[in-house]
């Protein structure tokens, strides 16, 4: 319960009443019994934080239900972190850059994939894999230029297979598994992995964004090899077991780390996940200690004290605890990469300013000019949650953000649109208005001029995506939004 109770107290700080986050069951405890030892070697400790499938997410998630991520916290999570005895290697398992819905055009696409990558690295990113959705903005070029990973690409324009980090006399080994596309065939993923795996380390470790299947093929069919570290694909599984290395999911959209907590007492070999018991209590109060102000002599005591204690319980062994922290409020206060998040919030602005200058269709006309002759939709609209949207992030002191205010407002970017986040620029275009759904529509007077774009259910999830809106379901919102219940012929005013 240790790892929940860490969620509990990260939450009660900022909020009291929040539900807490859904987090995927523990896995099985291994069988002591059943464990094959390996030769024996020196203890080594190690934590490696996996993020995967950030996608594109910058700031805390805006999410009614999990309000956490961003990369300011994931920077002071790992500052915390490098502060325990113990090296820290930083790693993703792809789907880093490209936004899904709301990266809206190629430049703000490519602007947001420079500056999270950017990011980052600016949190200390040592290993990551490559993967097709992050090829759209730069190309290749970019992965390339930042050190992805692919072993299974053949060489693809400069990409490497492999990565060995060593710190603090810890070596570790990451291999990129990279999902397939078009030009990039899956290959055979097994003797991908293993062709690159030549250098002697303490553990290797896949960092994938392939498929379960894929996934499954390499954790049983690669010898020595520590674990599989993946995307989390269509839903979030809990660490799985194989018949050989174990397979660790990072949830997606940066809203956690998942800390998988080293052991390793043996040569490279398959790592034995453990749940409970004393080993995890003392890998995980290795560095919790460290957020708690005790004094530094009484830490370090403590903290060698432990370590003969895992020597004690390890001989042999290679075993990992893993756990998922929520990047909660807990974790806000200034961070080495608050320049960079400031560039990149201006980079954002720019790139809306910039679509939102190139006037199509005459731009956004605003609600006020169709209440003179839409008089009943202007006024049911009124009473959605839609027109309050700003309001919500006003109160969350949120609405100078850009990464906020495209969804929280109409227009922001578009062309024709607004593309300054001050109170006087967003003024006519505040809330969610009719054009959020219709489209930009100056022009229109009814028969002649800019018609509506469809509204379809497409529409609704450029703003209502997974993270933003996780019971977003269709039917069940369009019946609660005023303009589908008036029929029309409607309101309009001859
Ligand atoms: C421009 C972005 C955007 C678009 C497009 C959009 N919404 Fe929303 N929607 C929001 C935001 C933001 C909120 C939350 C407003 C608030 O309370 O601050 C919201 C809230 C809602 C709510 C209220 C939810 C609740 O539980 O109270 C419903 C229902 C809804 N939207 C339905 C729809 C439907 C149906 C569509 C498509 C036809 C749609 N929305 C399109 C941004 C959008
Ligand atoms: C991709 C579009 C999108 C982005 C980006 C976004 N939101 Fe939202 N937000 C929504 C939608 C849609 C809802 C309504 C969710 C629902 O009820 O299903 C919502 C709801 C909210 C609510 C809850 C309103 C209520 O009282 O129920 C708050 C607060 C909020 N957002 C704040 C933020 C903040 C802060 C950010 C920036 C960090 C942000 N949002 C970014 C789309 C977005
Ligand atoms: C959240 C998205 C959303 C917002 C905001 C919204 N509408 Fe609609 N509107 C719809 C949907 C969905 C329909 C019904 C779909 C359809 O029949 O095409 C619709 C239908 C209409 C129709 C009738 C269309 C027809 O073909 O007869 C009119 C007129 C209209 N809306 C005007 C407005 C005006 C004016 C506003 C602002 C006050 C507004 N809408 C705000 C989604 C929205
Ligand atoms: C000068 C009066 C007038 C104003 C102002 C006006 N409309 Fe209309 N609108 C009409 C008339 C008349 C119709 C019905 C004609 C038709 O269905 O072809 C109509 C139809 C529509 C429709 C359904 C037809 C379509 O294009 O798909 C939508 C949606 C709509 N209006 C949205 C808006 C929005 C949004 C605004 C504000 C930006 C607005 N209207 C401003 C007169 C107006």
């Amino acid at each position: 319960m240790i790892a929940y109770l860490w969620i509990l107290v990260a939450c009660s700080s900022d909020g009291g009443s929040r539900a807490l986050p859904e987090l995927p069951p523990l896995p099985e405890p291994v069988d002591a019994a059943a464990v094959v030892l390996g030769p024996e070697r020196p203890l080594r400790e190690a934590i490696v934080a996996l993020t995967g499938a950030v996608r594109g997410e910058v700031e805390v998630c805006g999410c009614p239900t999990t309000p956490y991520g961003g990369f300011a916290r994931r920077a002071a999570l790992f500052d915390r972190l490098r502060e325990a005895p113990v090296p820290l290697f930083s790693v993703d398992a792809g789907e880093m850059l490209v936004k899904g819905m709301t990266g809206r055009d190629e430049l703000d696409r490519r602007v947001r994939a420079e500056a999270v990558v950017g990011l980052a690295e600016g949190t200390g990113l040592d290993a990551w894999a490559a993967s097709p959705i992050d090829l759209t903005p730069g190309g290749l070029a970019l992965l390339a230029r930042h050190g992805a990973l692919a072993a299974n690409w053949g060489g693809s324009a400069g990409l490497l297979p492999v990565r060995v980090v060593e710190r603090d006399g810890v070596r570790l080994g990451f291999v990129g598994l990279a999902a397939a596309d078009e030009s990039h065939p899956a290959g055979n993923a097994v003797e991908a992995v293993l062709a690159a795996m030549t250098e002697s380390v303490d553990a290797w470790f896949v960092l994938s964004n392939a498929d379960l299947a894929t996934n499954l093929l390499v954790a049983e069919g690669v010898p020595g090899l520590g674990a599989v570290l993946a995307t989390e694909g269509d839903r979030h599984d809990p660490p799985i077991t194989t018949r050989g290395a174990p397979i660790v999911e990072a949830p997606g959209r940066g809203r956690y780390v998942t800390l998988i907590h080293l052991s390793l007492a043996t040569d490279h070999r398959q790592l034995e996940l453990v749940t409970s018991g004393i080993w995890r209590d003392i890998a995980v109060t290795r560095y919790r200690r460290e957020l708690d102000a005790i004094e530094p002599e009484v830490r370090e005591a403590e903290s060698k004290a432990d370590h003969r204690r895992l020597v004690r319980r390890t001989a042999g062994r290679a075993v990992a605890y893993v756990e998922d922290i929520p990047l909660s409020a807990d974790l806000d206060g200034a961070t080495n990469v608050d320049s960079q998040l400031e560039r990149f919030r201006e980079a954002i602005l720019g790139a809306a300013r910039l679509s939102a200058v190139a006037v199509d269709q005459g731009g956004y006309a605003t609600a006020s000019s169709c209440s003179g002759c839409h008089r009943d939709r202007i006024a049911s609209w009124g009473f959605d949650a839609h027109a309050h949207a700003l309001e919500s992030l006003i109160t969350s002191k949120k609405a100078d953000n850009p990464e906020c205010v495209a969804c929280h407002t109409t227009g922001f970017g578009q062309a024709g649109g607004f593309a300054a986040v001050e109170d006087k620029a967003i003024g006519a275009f505040r809330d969610v208005q009719c054009e959020a759904c219709h489209g930009p529509m100056k022009g229109h007077t009814g028969r002649t001029g800019a018609r509506s774009r469809p509204v379809t259910e497409a529409t609704c999830r450029g703003c209502h995506d997974e993270a933003n809106s996780p019971k977003f379901d269709y039917s069940t919102y369009l019946a609660k939004i005023s303009c589908s219940r008036l029929a029309a012929p409607d309101d309009v005013a001859p």
